[in-house]
């Protein structure tokens, strides 16, 4: 089997992080979301991997490099424009040759990988398996209808939704899909709709079988996210880094530091006069300096947090925090930010804000 990582799109729900980087790259307990589908995919036994990327092709193919790192092998296959995932999978098509292959939206997170889901499709041979979770707000996705065990229905974000079974954005395909995906129509959105191809391939006869993952209402934590918006990556942060296996602390640690909880301290980081309850991680080079940083905190590499208080929050490279009275939660910091506050008259808010920022002043 290959694999088929999509990491194009505009990412318009995650602005300004994504006007200059691509959302596949926004780290989950200091890693970019995109290295958790390749490492799924690896874990699968799936190493020619194919990944499909837009505008930001550049910075993907920079991070990820040959595939080298995760012991697979990386294609890089431009899409021209984001014309739907079922577009996707045919500009692949030279790529996937007559693989069968697994296809993972590169800014989806599945908790428990993807392993028995490889399994069950090599033993069962259907020419498509989809993965399914039932979810509160179902009109948000992909939505199948399921009667005796066998899909019959699939609608793409119904505004009334036929039931709470969410497709997952991990599908597994035979070259099936590419006779279906050529004989369908744009949608409303103006994208070839994976949905609909695979609606093609039941309605032809096809073998569609559904893989229903643990039920979003048996289990206390989400199995799967989709991370388009601002609490949803919150939300995957929150899941990793209750997963995260504890890892001997790299950096430096005063005397006057307290450590409470999981927490993972990176090499070269520094932590002085201050209180990290985790879980949460402390990146490579970064400083904590007079400060305390609370659960769910992801501060990445080459921070400065002095004088503040972090709590529940995501905070890429490079950002300087200093000098801030209240709490910072529940926030998305972007590369390179500072925030600080000023002795300065008259008071008041100074912002320089990149477009579609959004700040919510407590
Ligand atoms: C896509 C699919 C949708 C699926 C979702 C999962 O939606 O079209 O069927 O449920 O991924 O993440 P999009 O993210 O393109 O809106």
């Amino acid at each position: 089997m290959k694999g088929l990582i999509l990491s194009g799109g505009k990412g318009t729900r995650l602005r300004p992080i994504t006007h200059t980087s691509a959302k596949q790259l926004i780290p989950i307990a200091n890693k970019p979301i995109l290295f958790y589908a390749i490492e799924a995919i690896v874990a699968a036994g799936i190493t020619e991997i194919g990944i499909i990327t837009g505008e930001t092709g550049a910075e993907v193919r920079a991070a990820v490099g040959d595939g080298s790192a995760f012991g697979a092998r990386c294609t890089y296959i431009p899409q021209a424009a984001p014309q739907g995932l079922a577009h996707a999978v045919l500009t692949a098509r030279d790529f996937l040759g007559d693989s069968s292959f697994v296809m993972y939206l590169g800014d989806n997170l599945v908790r428990h990988g993807i392993v028995p889901v490889v399994q069950e499709f090599e033993r069962l041979h259907p020419d498509a398996m989809i993965l399914l979770a039932q979810v509160a707000e179902p009109q948000h996705f992909g939505v199948a209808e399921v009667v005796d065990g066998r899909v019959i229905r699939l609608v793409e974000k119904p505004a009334i939704p036929k039931s709470d079974l969410a497709l997952v954005g991990v599908y597994l395909f035979t070259p099936a899909i590419f006779e279906a995906a050529s004989s369908i129509a744009y949608s409303a959105r103006g994208e070839l709709e994976i949905t609909d191809a695979i609606q093609r391939m039941i309605d032809t006869g096809g073998n569609v079988v559904p893989h229903l993952i643990t039920s979003q209402h048996e289990a206390s934590v989400a199995t799967w996210k989709d991370t388009g918006r601002l609490e949803d990556l919150l939300e995957a942060n929150r899941i990793v880094l209750d997963d995260m296996v504890p890892r001997a602390r790299a950096g430096g640690i005063a005397d006057d530091v307290h450590i409470e909880g999981k927490v993972i301290i990176e090499a070269g980081a520094e932590l002085r006069n201050c209180t990290v309850r985790g879980p949460a991680i402390i990146g490579q080079r970064t400083v904590i300096d007079d400060a305390y940083i609370g659960p769910y905190s992801s501060i990445y590499h080459g921070c400065t947090v002095r004088r503040a208080e972090i709590e529940h929050s995501i905070i890429l490279e490079d950002v300087r925090i200093e000098n801030v009275t209240g709490k910072i939660e529940s926030s998305l910091i972007g590369r390179g930010c500072v925030v600080h506050e000023s002795r300065r008259r008259p008071h008041g808010y100074r912002l320089m804000l990149g477009d579609h920022s959004q700040i919510e002043l407590g």
